[in-house]
């Protein structure tokens, strides 16, 4: 394997110090170098989590109350993590309250509006929200919020809110449910702040991040224990806690408000190595796993690792030729942030980590894998049976639903219940009907590559998934 080796440009290897440096480095593929982290103290972190909205920007709480009122009868706020105090009690888990220097207390989204997620009626810590949609404007709901709040300082807090939501929402929006734009409306977002100082700045300082925003899905957080960088292409190198804090930038508009948060990221960072996988819930055949597990251990481990308590994990970027995947993230994030990454060099989010893309996708350790459908970076494969199986693979297709609009799990290709379809979006009789689509025709959608279970017979395949439930 190639050795982790430092573009021209960088004299020592010594990445992210010093700041002013002309040139930006970029890692080769292959393995991933360890980074010391700061210790924290997990418990704190998952307080944090549950409790402590990170965003200094929300809703007034008077106008969120006000709204529930008016939607639904006030019940119970649906499934709740242990250990939510106060306010954050009778709000839905992916919100937390908290209070404005004004004294107005206001609601946000949290962490696990993205990292939280319901599977088989369990609400699981970690999970990508699979279903999360954000197809629909925010600025629409947040305009019609404006109506029910009242008072100068609360009309202050909802203006602060709204106006960064809304200058967002073009960077939020995606053309699928499911799919998600964090990391696009991260770079917008930075462009919005002053780099030096994090102070917002009405007019964007740096050229719009590449357009369309390229879907992405949600990594589960328990493979942090055994990852060295964050991100799909391996970028977020260095101090992961700064990068975590960095997700949090709507609203920070300044270096002290930032380093008043750090230490929680450092906490949160701490916790989030901690968390394990959830186990599948179904049987499993121990004799049909065995079998798997020896392909596994010829066909996957060298990439994905080994599991188990003495698990051992390679951290590799793979390069794209080699997995085969759609490129269009990895390429975007290798040729086309150059100017993001000199802005996150000379912040303060900077100081002690590094964007260093390489050019190829992470290969994720597979703990808990029975989970994370749909698969790859940008959700394109709605099962392990058709991750395994390319020829299985629906070009388009749509999760199947419950009455009440419920996804569907299905335990024996593990992954989602779904529809193929025999036309992408464009034959969608509705809106509504066009986002639920796939379409892996879209640029950043394809499905092709990792092809690494071609050659396995089905029962072949059947063991290996069998084996894959036990993770
Ligand atoms: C709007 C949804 C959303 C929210 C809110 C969000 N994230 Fe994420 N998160 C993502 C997506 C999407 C990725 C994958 C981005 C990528 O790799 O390009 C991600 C990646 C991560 C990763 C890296 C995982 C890995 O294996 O590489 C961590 C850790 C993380 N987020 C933590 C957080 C924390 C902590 C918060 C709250 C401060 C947060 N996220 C808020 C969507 C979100
Ligand atoms: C040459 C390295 C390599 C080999 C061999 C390999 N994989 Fe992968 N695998 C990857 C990479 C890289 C990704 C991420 C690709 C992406 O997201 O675009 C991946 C992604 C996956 C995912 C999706 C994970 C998720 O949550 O989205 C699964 C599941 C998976 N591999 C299973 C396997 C199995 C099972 C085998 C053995 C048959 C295997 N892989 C062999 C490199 C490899």
């Amino acid at each position: 394997m190639t050795a982790l080796a430092w573009l021209a440009g960088c004299d020592s290897g010594r990445q992210g110090q010093g700041g002013g440096d002309q040139f930006l480095a970029k890692a080769e593929v292959g393995r991933i170098p360890a980074y010391p982290q700061r210790p924290g103290d997990a418990q704190k972190g998952y307080d944090v989590l549950v409790n402590r909205a990170a965003l200094t920007c929300g809703l007034p709480y008077n106008a969120y109350a006000k709204a529930v009122a008016r939607s639904k009868p006030r019940g119970a706020p649906g499934p709740q993590f242990p250990g939510r105090s106060g306010r954050n009690r009778e709000l839905p888990y992916m919100l937390s309250a908290h209070q404005a220097p004004s004294g107005v207390e206001l609601v946000s989204t949290n962490c696990l509006a993205c990292h939280a997620a319901t599977l088989d009626g369990r609400l699981i810590m970690g999970l990508g929200n699979a279903f999360l949609d954000m197809t629909q404007d925010p600025a629409v709901e947040i305009a019609a919020t404006g109506a029910l709040v009242t008072g100068q300082a609360e009309r202050a807090q909802w203006r602060r809110w709204s106006e960064r939501i809304t200058r967002l929402s073009g960077d939020l929006l995606t053309d699928t449910v499911g799919v998600n734009t964090a990391a696009h409306s991260t770079l917008a977002l930075m462009a919005q702040h002053d780099p030096k100082t994090l102070a917002w700045s009405d007019k964007p300082l740096l050229a719009p991040p590449p357009q369309p925003a390229l879907p992405v899905a949600i990594p589960p957080w328990w493979n942090l224990r055994k990852k060295h960088a964050l991100f799909y292409s391996g970028e977020g190198r260095g101090d992961l806690a700064r990068h975590l804090l960095l997700a949090n930038t709507t609203c920070t508009d300044s270096v002290a408000e930032a380093s008043a948060m750090d230490l929680w990221f450092v906490d949160i960072r701490a916790y989030l190595a901690t968390l394990a996988p959830p186990k599948y819930p179904y049987a499993i055949d121990q004799a049909l796993a065995e079998r798997g597990y020896s392909l596994y251990r010829s066909q996957c481990q060298g990439c994905h690792g080994t599991n188990g308590e003495d698990w051992r994990y390679p951290n590799l970027v793979v390069p794209l030729g080699e997995v085969g995947t759609d490129p269009a993230l990895a390429r975007a994030t290798y040729n086309d942030l150059d100017r993001f990454r000199a802005w996150f060099r000379q912040s303060y989010y900077g100081e002690r980590s590094q964007l260093t893309p390489a050019l190829g996708y992470v290969a994720p350790p597979l703990d808990g894998v029975w989970a994370t459908a749909p698969y790859l970076h940008n959700d394109a494969v709605p099962t392990l049976a058709a991750l395994l199986d390319p020829s299985a693979r629906p070009a388009y297709w749509r999760a199947r639903r419950t009455a009440d609009g419920a996804p569907i799990y299905d335990p024996e290709s593990l992954g989602w219940a779904y529809d193929t379809l025999s036309q992408g979006k464009s034959a969608a009789m509705s809106w509504d009907e066009c986002d639920q689509v796939y379409d892996s025709t879209g640029k950043g959608y394809g499905n092709g590559g990792h092809r690494f279970g071609d050659t396995l017979s089905a029962a072949d395949r059947r063991a290996l998934i069998e084996y894959l439930k036990t993770l």
